[in-house]
């Protein structure tokens, strides 16, 4: 049988180098929100992985709830577009939300939900994201709290996925451009 293992051209980040990370963020945010109940908004799907570590380093009352904003159809490109597939049940009036995201590409999706958290009337909003590639931002947008830089590279693993798959592998890898090769050919012909 195939393993999902082997659609990983290189590891990135193993679990070891997460678990710092997550250690790390975890006690800081745990200073910067003394004293204060935290809404800690996941971005569905990527975020679950990270964000279940992260509360697990964050010594806060928590209150957790999700939201899904899409921008990726299948492919490794943003459409540009964002639409709310799964919303919020919390009312984030005058609440101190955080908002946790696995990666920051060109910045609209996290943009996105940051004006849309104020606009519903948040009293703050910050965000801390697993990974950071400035290198592709597109819009301005503060990133308050990150694990890490990375690359211009397409990664998988911890939660997110190239066209659905491989968000179970349990480190950071970049995906081995066949897989991309593969996956480009097979549907080159859906649109
Ligand atoms: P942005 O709106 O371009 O910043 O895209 C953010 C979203 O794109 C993230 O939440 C991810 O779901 C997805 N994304 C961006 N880069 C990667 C990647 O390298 N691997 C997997 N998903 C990615």
């Amino acid at each position: 049988m195939k393993s999902i293992h082997d659609a990983v051209d290189h590891k990135l980040f193993s679990e070891e180098d997460i678990d710092e990370m997550t250690t790390r963020l975890g006690k800081q945010l745990t200073k910067d929100y003394a004293g204060k109940r935290v809404l800690v908004v996941g971005a569905l799907k990527g975020a679950i992985f990270f964000m279940v570590d992260l509360l697990k380093k964050m010594d806060l009352p928590c209150d957790i709830d999700f939201i899904d904003v899409s921008s990726y159809g299948n492919g490794t490109e943003s459409s540009g577009k964002i639409t709310v597939t799964h919303d919020l049940e919390a009312d984030v009036t005058g609440r101190d939300v955080l908002i946790v995201e696995d990666i920051v590409d060109t910045g609209l999706t996290l943009k996105f939900m940051k004006d849309e958290m104020i606009k519903r009337g948040a009293k703050s909003v910050k965000c801390c994201v697993l990974l950071n590639k400035t290198a592709r931002r597109t819009t301005e947008v503060e990133v308050e709290y990150y694990g890490t830089h990375v690359g211009n590279e397409f990664v998988i693993g911890y939660g997110m996925d190239f066209a659905g798959l491989y968000r179970n592998l349990p480190y950071v890898g970049v995906i081995k451009p066949q897989v991309v090769e593969e996956f480009s050919k097979k549907h080159e012909n859906d649109n």
